[in-house]
């Protein structure tokens, strides 16, 4: 038989579930950062270097030979690093026999609790802009994603705003979660108490879930404070607290994450990561393990240096002639190119990237809607003052060519 005159034609192969998102924008930019030898102030990952004594954990991990799988939902020393430093910081105990999940990544800690918490026609509330993960996340485990606009501030000094009635719609029957960001990426946006207290009260109207990111718990700005949700009365019992290594540590390539739920909702979650990816790098783990225990010196310390380089970003961003939304946590900035007269975000980034060697995140990747994001690029600053120097030496040049003065 001649298979290429009998056989059917070759079909696509590719499930409705991928088709129905894109690959990841902020990736694809750090690709292109790399061609055209642009200043990467797209994907939020440190060019520094990592805390020396994480690194020699790592190394002595290795050496000791824990270099074979560890216990599948996380290595006994990382669970009670975990447990015990939920517990200082936020006062909320949890077991680490029965409550934690160690993961590969935050990443991985949310699609895995999502698939195991929703269901086909499950509707999850997300605030938008959103971290881009979320939507494919709601996607790949059947749910319908419900979107609640965050609006950017509308004079200085002010801050991400949402409409409590138009929060107060997205939930109904069918809404299994809310996805809470906090520090907020991209907006910079810290939800405060009252603002965590609006949510819980629908969460337990609807009776729904809370699955909270908080992976830039500890990079905080101008007083503001992170509140889990986990420790506000009545969430206990319905919050999903996921965090990570990648951002509080500066190891985000590490891809050790976690996830904290009551006993029930972690059993489920277990079985999903266990079945996803066995576990977490074990050596990497123990690392963990000696970071979580680092003293308060350590946060206040890296508080301290990034709000250095907030600043500094907040500084040569306004002379470059974007309209900066100041962030109160977490390592980005949300700016408004409308100055610039550019047909659209991608091609505002693009331009960027090619013509004037500076790597951004077009907004639209932060938005559900055509149109959304459209005047908006996201800037990270966790770099160094060398390469936010280059940046700024870049960017420089965009109030001349575009005819207006800084
Ligand atoms: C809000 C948010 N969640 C999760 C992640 C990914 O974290 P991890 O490296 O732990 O997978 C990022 C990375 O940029 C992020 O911004």
């Amino acid at each position: 038989m001649n298979p290429s005159t009998s056989a059917p034609a070759i079909r696509s192969f590719v499930s409705s579930k991928a088709e129905r998102f894109t690959e990841s924008v902020i990736r694809e930019m750090t690709r292109l950062a790399m061609k055209h030898k642009a200043v990467n102030l797209a994907q939020g990952f440190p060019d520094f270097a990592a805390p020396e004594e994480i690194k020699r954990a790592a190394q002595e991990a290795i050496a000791k030979d824990i270099n074979q799988y560890a216990i599948t939902w996380g290595a006994k020393p990382l669970r009670d690093a975990i447990a015990q430093k939920f517990a200082r910081t936020q006062g909320v105990e949890t077991d680490p026999e029965r409550e934690i999940t160690v993961c590969c990544g935050s990443t991985e800690a949310m699609i895995a609790a999502l698939l195991a918490v929703l269901n086909p026609g499950d509707e999850v509330v997300v605030f938008e802009p959103f971290y881009e993960n979320y939507g494919p996340d709601a996607i790949l485990s059947g749910a319908t994603p419900r979107f609640v606009s965050l609006r950017p501030p509308a004079a200085a000094g002010e801050t991400w705003t949402f409409d409590r009635a138009e929060l107060a719609a997205a939930f109904n029957t069918r809404t299994r979660a809310i996805i809470l960001n906090t520090p907020n990426n991209p907006t910079g946006k810290v939800f405060t108490r009252e603002e965590m207290e609006a949510i819980r009260d629908l969460c337990v109207q609807w009776n729904a879930l809370a699955i909270t990111d908080e992976i830039y718990e500890h990079i905080l700005y101008d007083g503001a404070s992170h509140i889990s949700m986990a420790s506000l009365e009545g969430m206990r019992e319905r919050t999903i607290t996921i965090n990570g290594l990648s951002k509080t540590y500066s190891v985000t390539g590490w891809r050790v994450g976690w996830a904290i739920a009551p006993p029930r909702i972690s059993d489920a979650i277990r079985k999903v990561h266990d079945f996803l990816t066995v576990g977490a790098a074990a050596p990497l783990q123990q690392a963990g393990a000696a970071a979580l225990g680092f003293p308060a010196a350590y946060y206040d310390k890296m508080k301290v240096d990034y709000l250095a380089r907030r600043d500094r970003a907040l500084d040569f961003l306004g002379a470059a002639g974007f309209i900066c939304y100041r962030p109160a946590g977490a390592y980005y900035i949300m700016t408004d190119i409308s100055r610039f007269g550019a047909a659209d975000d991608v091609a505002f980034a693009r331009y960027l990237v090619e013509k004037i060697g500076v790597a951004v995140v077009p907004g639209s990747s932060f938005y559900s809607q055509p149109g959304g994001g459209a005047q908006q690029v996201r800037f990270t600053f966790c770099k160094t003052e060398q390469t936010l120097r280059a940046a700024a030496d870049r960017l420089a040049v965009l109030p001349q060519m575009h005819g207006f003065k800084s």
